[in-house]
């Protein structure tokens, strides 16, 4: 049908449903209905959405229209059934960071302790990494299984890892890569929408948030962070769904790579027991949550030790090959890591300046890995899996004039020019030593992590 029959159909109108939005006028839930079913239908063109995301960004929504944006975008497609699968079926979903790896490392961890793990990810969003283009720097790891392979991977191993397919929030599919390239990311209400319609069509029982708040977030300011956090656990309650969400810090990025590739490596060693502290941590931290959830552990800190317990043992990380070989990967690049793509040509960034890392703008070491082709600039741009950033320093670090800062990893030496140039920007040396780091976990919405 063209959208000159729908909207004769229906008296819907792209356009009178963007100037509505535009003028800050709530929208009826039969008009957001339309608009998403005709979006998914192909009958209203990218260039309309992208206005009216737009206006969505600018003006908000209601809750009511949050509601049933969500909704319509769920039933898009299918919505999967597992309750054939005994375990109970937990996943893990983070609104977006920098160097924010964590799910290619708990997948694996939570299906070792006999959790299922349905997990449908995105790509990199904006200046975000995203777990799919992480995952395809895997040679061979296809993200793109049927239906019927995603059970049967799930079945097999406790726990799969795609991408939204054709029959799975397809509304999603098209709107995430839209929003990617139109400035229109940053909205609690269309990421609430997007993140819980994925998570909502996975037949889940159970979802660990992982909202991130700082300069490195979508969500800059912590109370920004937390009214998406309840939006979200709204959202799922409403669902008959446990829901619990922390809101966790993106003030720089999360470990020391930021990049596909080499993101991949740092996740072996998490999962080889070695790693960086705060990946570390904030690993544990869900992991006890989704252990906890599943029924894998009688409270956070039992779900905590059972994970340690899973990463000393090696059992997490052959989980991680099982998954790897099931989904048509090469679990030889996880045991040797110079199998996975490498970048031809690195430089260092070195500091013009002695002092303290005071600050990083986290936002900006995201979009140098972009500038690297580590990410996309226009729907239609392929990402290198082998360019990357490795970061020397931490917040609160000492440098000495002329130190590494980092290492980029780089396969067009002009790109590499202009990444080192926004590094440089996006670190703040002060004279001074900085205040302590706020803490990794700043809160926990929607739950309490007692016993049973
Ligand atoms: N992650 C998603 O899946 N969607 C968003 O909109 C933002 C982060």
């Amino acid at each position: 049908m063209s959208q000159h029959q729908a909207a004769a159909a229906t008296g819907f109108r792209a356009v009178d449903l963007i100037r509505k939005k535009r003028d800050g006028t709530e929208l009826s839930s039969a008009e957001i209905q339309w608009l998403v079913a005709s979006y998914t239908r192909d009958e209203v063109p990218d260039y309309q959405i992208s206005a009216w995301l737009m206006a969505v960004v600018l003006r908000g929504m209601t809750r009511a229209e949050t509601a049933v944006l969500t909704d319509s975008m769920l039933h898009s497609g299918d919505v999967l059934d597992f309750s054939s699968i005994p375990a109970k079926k937990v996943d893990k979903h983070s609104t977006g960071g920098v160097g924010d790896k964590t799910s290619l490392i708990l997948a694996p961890a939570a299906a070792a302790a006999g959790v299922a793990v349905p997990m449908i990810s995105g790509r990199g969003l904006g200046h975000t990494g995203g777990t799919l283009d992480k995952l395809e720097s895997i040679p061979g790891f296809n993200v793109n299984l049927s239906t019927a392979d995603f059970r049967r991977v799930l079945e097999t191993c406790g726990c799969a890892m795609i991408g939204q397919t054709p029959q799975i929030a397809p509304a999603d599919r098209k709107l995430y890569a839209l929003r990617d390239v139109t400035g229109t990311v940053e909205s609690p209400y269309l990421i609430c929408a997007s993140i819980m319609s994925k998570k909502l069509a996975e037949g889940i029982d159970a979802l660990v948030l992982d909202v991130k708040t700082g300069s490195g977030a979508f969500m800059k300011k912590e109370e920004d962070a937390v009214f998406l956090a309840e939006l979200m656990v709204e959202t799922g309650q409403r669902m008959g769904k446990q829901v619990v969400a922390l809101i966790t810090d993106m003030n720089q990025p999360l470990g020391r790579m930021v990049g596909n590739s080499l993101e991949v490596v740092e996740c072996v060693d998490i999962l080889k027991g070695a790693g960086p502290q705060d990946l570390r941590e904030l690993c544990a931290e869900l992991a006890g949550w989704m252990l906890f959830l599943g029924g894998a552990a009688a409270s956070i800190e039992a779900g905590k030790q059972r994970y340690e317990q899973l990463i000393a043992s090696g059992k997490a990380f052959e989980k991680f090959k099982q998954m790897i070989q099931l989904q048509g990967g090469d679990p030889r690049a996880i045991d040797d890591l110079t199998r996975l793509p490498k970048a031809q040509g690195s430089m260092e960034v070195r500091s013009s300046r002695a002092g303290f890392l005071s600050s990083f703008d986290c936002e900006q070491v995201g979009t140098a890995c972009v500038v690297l082709g580590g990410g996309r600039e226009r729907k239609e741009d392929s990402v290198d899996p082998a360019v990357g950033i490795v970061l020397h320093k931490k917040l609160g670090d000492t440098v000495s004039k002329d130190e590494p800062l980092a290492i980029v990893h780089y396969n067009d030496a002009s790109r590499a020019q202009r990444t080192r140039r926004i590094l440089l920007d996006s670190f703040g040396i002060s004279d001074a030593p900085a205040a302590a780091a706020k803490p990794l976990v700043r809160r926990v919405l929607g739950m309490s992590g007692g016993t049973h």
